[in-house]
């Protein structure tokens, strides 16, 4: 299993020593929200700027915001290496995944619990990740919805089926428990934020985690 930390969780005032904290994550996961699309605000493209001075780990933004066709360039800037915009933002899809590769990022879409998958199903040959949300966007620590295996089934099978090369995110209430019924599903990478900083041996529990 592949570990995506978001430090979204962790203390913002002392963000280099916390991703030192996590360093044999697979990527960071940097949760970006705006107050209009998710109902809360974190930070934006000039500290995901900063960040990138002090680590080569991979960056891996979501980015829970209105307009992200206006707003992906800063983040390609900054250094994001993937960045990941909602389905439901109100931009046309294929538009917006035409310019985060044109900026030379991998792209990823993400659909919210209560968006069917079938609606991503025309962009799965065009995006390198796919992240379905298993709590609703806005906040971490919040309970999993295991309802949502449903759609990482579904993907696990077309991905088999018709050999496409997407990779299956999951994010929101993942713990040690909880990835196990990610893991059976077909999730091949795992956004954990709460679980993870609370945690004093950080290194010790995603090396657990990526075990599983
Ligand atoms: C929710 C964010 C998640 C969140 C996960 O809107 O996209 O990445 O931080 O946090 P936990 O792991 O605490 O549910
Ligand atoms: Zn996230």
């Amino acid at each position: 299993m592949q570990i995506a930390p978001s430090i979204l969780s962790s203390d913002f005032a002392r963000l280099k020593e916390e991703i030192e904290s996590i360093k044999n994550c697979d990527m960071v996961h940097i949760d970006v929200m705006d107050g209009h699309f998710v109902p809360n605000l974190t930070f934006g493209a000039p500290v995901v700027k900063c960040i990138r001075q002090y680590t080569e780990l991979f960056f891996d933004c979501h980015l829970m915001i209105s307009n992200p066709l206006k707003y992906a360039k800063d983040f390609a800037k900054a250094g994001a290496d993937l960045i990941t915009f909602h389905y439901e933002s109100d931009n046309d899809p294929k538009e917006v995944i035409d310019e985060i590769r044109r900026l030379g990022c991998k792209v990823g879409i993400s659909i919210k619990p209560k968006t069917e998958v079938e609606k991503i199903y025309p962009y799965l040959d065009m995006v390198d990740l796919i992240l379905i949300m298993s709590v609703e966007p806005g906040f971490g620590g919040q309970s999993f919805m295991s309802e949502v295996l449903d759609k990482v089934i579904k993907l696990k099978e077309i991905k088999q089926k018709e050999n496409k090369k997407y990779v299956i995110e999951i994010d929101g209430g993942i713990d040690d428990k909880t990835i196990h019924q990610a893991k059976d599903a077909g999730v091949e990478v795992c956004v954990a934020g709460s679980y993870i900083f609370k945690q004093k041996d950080r290194i010790e529990t995603i090396k657990k985690l990526k075990a599983v």
